[in-house]
């Protein structure tokens, strides 16, 4: 029997991928098709996959062709795959000529034509959730940049109230509207990226949401509890996609260690220390009283992400200890107690420390180096040293792409279950921070502007 073996993404099947695989299974008797899996797309930077591993596996089955589905999970498995399989012909599409000529040591290697006029990519397109952008400051230009990474959006206007900068914004990252005012720019986009200074956060993101648009709305998001619950009552009334753009939430290696520490793979967590400091100019913004400025309002937000999210929202008390100048803390330490595990983080703006994170547990630690809100290693260790193991995952760029990506598919999947007229709840996509956690963040800062348990040092 003469076996042929061919591997894909299989996104949003098309009639390029079955003609593929109709001409892959001519070559030969039996097909065996790897399809990727998310995480080897991630790592090899094909961060844009629209549809699941289960869909994509499915929709090649559909085909007819395959006689066999398997992974693809790492660099370097096709060799392993067809010797193991006992394969005769590898087969690949035209765009790939001369890619894969070193596994003619193993088997026959043939480029079959590929099928002009579709492609996966092409039907990513389709259709782009339109964003705009309010705030053309440092982050926004990150965000820009980061952004056409991801496909299946467009940044289509931007808008600031100071006319310069944001001539010059929409002209470096070529955005077409300069939009004249906030209602101008809420007329040219599907959603909004708010990138404005905290404080006029909640004005902006209820705007939107009033006019009927999803948002990314930077961090800190607001400051007072109910005005956060305001505006996620107001998104879900009005069926919209409100997100937090915490950039760290949507890395895929502190995604992972979330979900291995919540699976018990350190025991029981105890305690959870991390700390975010930078020293910034004293003239700056984030340090003036009169804009809300200083290190909790300005960074608390980071370090209480790890904390709620694996310790709950439900802290009994939490004392913060903050060295204060010109009305401003310039360094805060928080002490958290839960009922039965303690937390710290240290949050700075004048005072810097190691920015690392640690998460103790009854079995073992994980341990984060600095910087850990940009998550791509982490390690886990135990008494026994042998049991210790390092972790790396992607964290390509600014990492703003994860969240841009997950934004966007989080917005689709909303519109998809709208247009299928399904009501269900399991239809409807989850924010990677759940509204539990935005809740508990804020009431974080609500306690601090509050002086609860404040302990202001000199
Ligand atoms: N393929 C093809 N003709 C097309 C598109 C894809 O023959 N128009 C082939 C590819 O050459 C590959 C297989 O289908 O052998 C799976 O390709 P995949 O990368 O999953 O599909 P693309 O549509 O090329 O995806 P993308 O746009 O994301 O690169």
């Amino acid at each position: 029997m003469k076996k042929v073996i061919t591997y894909g993404t299989f996104d949003l099947f098309h009639q390029g991928h079955a003609n593929l695989l109709r001409r892959a299974k001519e070559l030969g008797d039996y097909l065996i098709v790897g399809v990727t899996t998310d995480n080897f797309d991630i790592q090899r930077g094909k961060i844009n996959t629209h549809d699941s591993l289960m869909t994509r596996i499915e929709a090649v089955r559909n085909s007819g062709y395959a006689d066999q589905v398997i992974l693809e999970e790492f660099n370097g498995q096709k060799i392993s795959d067809i010797i193991r399989y006992n394969v005769d012909v590898f087969a690949i599409g035209s765009d790939w000529e001369g890619k894969f000529d070193y596994l003619k040591e193993y088997c026959q290697v043939v480029y079959l034509p590929r099928t002009e006029g579709v492609s996966s990519t092409m039907l990513r397109h389709k259709n782009p959730l339109r964003i705009g952008i309010v705030g053309t400051g440092n982050i926004a230009g990150r965000f820009a940049d980061e952004a056409r990474l991801v496909q299946h959006i467009e940044l289509t206007a931007a808008y600031s109230t100071d006319e310069n900068q944001c001539r010059e914004f929409c002209s470096s990252k070529c955005i077409e509207v300069q939009a004249k005012s906030f209602e101008d720019l809420l007329g040219a986009c599907d959603a909004v990226y708010v990138a404005t200074p905290h404080f006029t956060h909640y004005d902006y993101v209820k705007r939107a949401l009033l006019a009927g648009k999803h948002v990314l709305c930077e961090t800190p998001f607001v400051l007072r509890t109910s005005e956060a619950r305001e505006l996620l009552d107001l998104a879900s009334e009005k069926n919209l996609i409100l997100m937090i753009a915490h950039k760290t939430a949507y890395c895929p290696a502190f995604s992972q260690l979330v979900f291995m520490v919540k699976s018990g793979v350190i025991g029981k967590v105890v305690d959870i220390n991390a700390s975010v400091t930078t020293i910034t100019d004293e003239n700056s913004e984030k340090m003036d009283v009169s804009k809300f400025g200083g290190s909790m309002n300005e960074n608390a937000c980071f370090p209480a992400l790890p904390i709620v999210k694996m310790l709950g929202t439900d802290f009994r008390q939490i004392n913060f200890y903050s060295i204060m100048k010109n009305g401003v803390d310039i360094y805060t330490k928080a002490v958290f107690r839960y009922d039965s595990a303690t937390a710290s983080f240290q949050v700075g703006l004048g005072a810097k420390t190691e920015g690392n994170m640690t998460i103790s547990g009854t079995k073992g630690y994980i341990y984060v180096p600095a910087p850990w809100w940009k998550t791509d290693y982490f390690e886990m260790r135990f008494e026994d040293q042998n049991r210790n193991r390092k972790y790396f995952l992607p964290f390509d760029g600014e990492g703003l792409r994860y969240e841009i990506r997950d934004f966007a598919m989080t917005v689709s999947m909303l519109k998809d279950s709208v247009s299928s007229d399904s009501s269900s709840e399991e239809s409807v996509h989850r924010s990677i921070i759940t509204e539990d956690e935005i809740m508990a963040m804020t009431r974080i800062q609500e306690n601090y502007i509050n002086e609860t348990n404040l302990f202001k040092l000199k």
